[in-house]
């Protein structure tokens, strides 16, 4: 099998400067081009448009961003502020921005060494996001061998949740990853993801790297696959998990729980504890991007609404606790999904 990790972002410190280099995620899989960010604007504009995504690694990204903001010697509290509300649902990003800032900050808030201390910080990011993902996915490995007795599993995923997301293997997909390296894969269904085809331009791109065994399906065939009694589990990642357990996700995940509720189907949601934000007290109070009408009334630059045709456009929907079977970390388990339960395991152990 080939290698699956993916360079989805990398530092660099060519002659004329630090640069933080992107892997062009709105290119893919037609191209596998970079694009090189040497200002905080730049690497704001990437978030926006989708080059860069999900949300452990806009995490990362935003660490980096502020580590490029100090290397370069701009006001790194402003470029720091810019890069946490470059998208608002991912709680991640503003915990990654936050985390350099304060080792900034604790190195003096100034000069060479400061702008060292944030550029370590990232790269710890960075390598704990690589750990974090290889203990997400043997927990999950091993809830789904719990739930699902017997193997050859046909599991449902949204979105793109795998090393395009991540220092090293993702969240959901590093579960189906693991569960395909350990011959237990019987079918990968890739939800195209509407409006930006996420999962039809980049989780496929990952499942056919990983030789899976995957077919992408238009979103709103979801439902014929569960009543045909196609789907074992549904997996998917997570933007923010409120404190009540409430699930933000790529919208159309919603849907999916329902359905999977419905069917009698387990419906497991993958995200290190950094996406668990406890001062978020329930589903209502997450904060849901909307985004630019034409991504609905076009497909890929080309209009198929009438032209002035006005869109709803959200990212991101939540799913209620009581639709998710289990939420999995790199701390482990959450099932049943409640707030105590979810306080526990972020209060807990690490889990080395
Ligand atoms: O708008 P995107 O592509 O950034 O949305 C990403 C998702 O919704 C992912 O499912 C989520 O960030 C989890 S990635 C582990």
């Amino acid at each position: 099998m080939a290698d699956s990790t993916l360079p989805a972002l990398r530092w660099a410190e060519p002659p004329d400067g630090p640069v933080l280099v992107l892997l062009d995620q709105t290119r893919l899989p037609a191209e596998e081009a970079e694009l090189a960010c040497t200002d905080v604007p730049g690497l704001v504009a990437a978030i926006q448009s989708l080059v860069v995504r999900g949300a452990p690694l806009l995490g990362i990204a935003g660490a980096y961003g502020v580590a490029l903001a100090a290397a370069r010697g701009y006001d790194v509290t402003e470029a720091a502020r810019q890069l946490a509300e470059a998208r608002p649902t991912a709680v991640n990003l503003a915990w990654g921005v936050e985390r350099a800032l304060a080792a900034y900050r604790s190195a003096g808030g100034d000069g060479p060494a400061a702008a060292r201390a944030a550029l370590a910080e990232a790269r710890a990011l960075h390598r704990q996001d690589a750990e974090d993902s290889e203990r997400m996915a043997a927990a999950g490995l091993g809830l789904l061998g719990e739930l699902l007795p017997g193997g050859g599993y046909r599991l449902l995923t949204h979105c793109n949740t795998g090393a395009l997301i991540s220092g090293a293997y993702g969240t959901a997909f590093g579960v189906v990853r693991a569960a395909h390296l350990a011959g237990r894969l019987r079918r990968l269904w890739v939800d195209e993801t509407r409006p930006l085809l996420q999962g039809a331009r980049l989780t496929a791109y990952e499942a056919a790297r990983d030789d899976m065994p995957y077919a992408v399906l238009a979103d709103g065939a979801a439902g014929s696959l569960f009543a045909a009694g196609e789907v074992d589990a549904v997996l998917i990642g997570a933007d923010r998990i409120a404190a009540d357990g409430a699930v933000a996700n790529k919208i159309g995940s919603y849907p999916l729980a329902v359905l999977a509720r419905h069917h009698g189907v387990p419906f497991i949601v993958v995200a290190p504890v950094s996406t668990v934000d406890l001062a978020t007290p329930d589903g209502a109070a997450i904060r849901i991007e909307h985004r630019p009408g034409h991504e609905v009334t076009e497909v890929r630059g080309v209009q198929v609404a009438p032209v002035g045709a006005r869109a709803y456009n959200p990212a991101f929907d939540v799913t209620p606790p009581e639709l998710v079977t289990a939420i999995v970390t790199e701390r482990g388990v959450v099932s049943p999904v409640d707030h105590g339960n979810l306080a526990e395991m972020c209060a807990g152990p690490r889990g080395d």
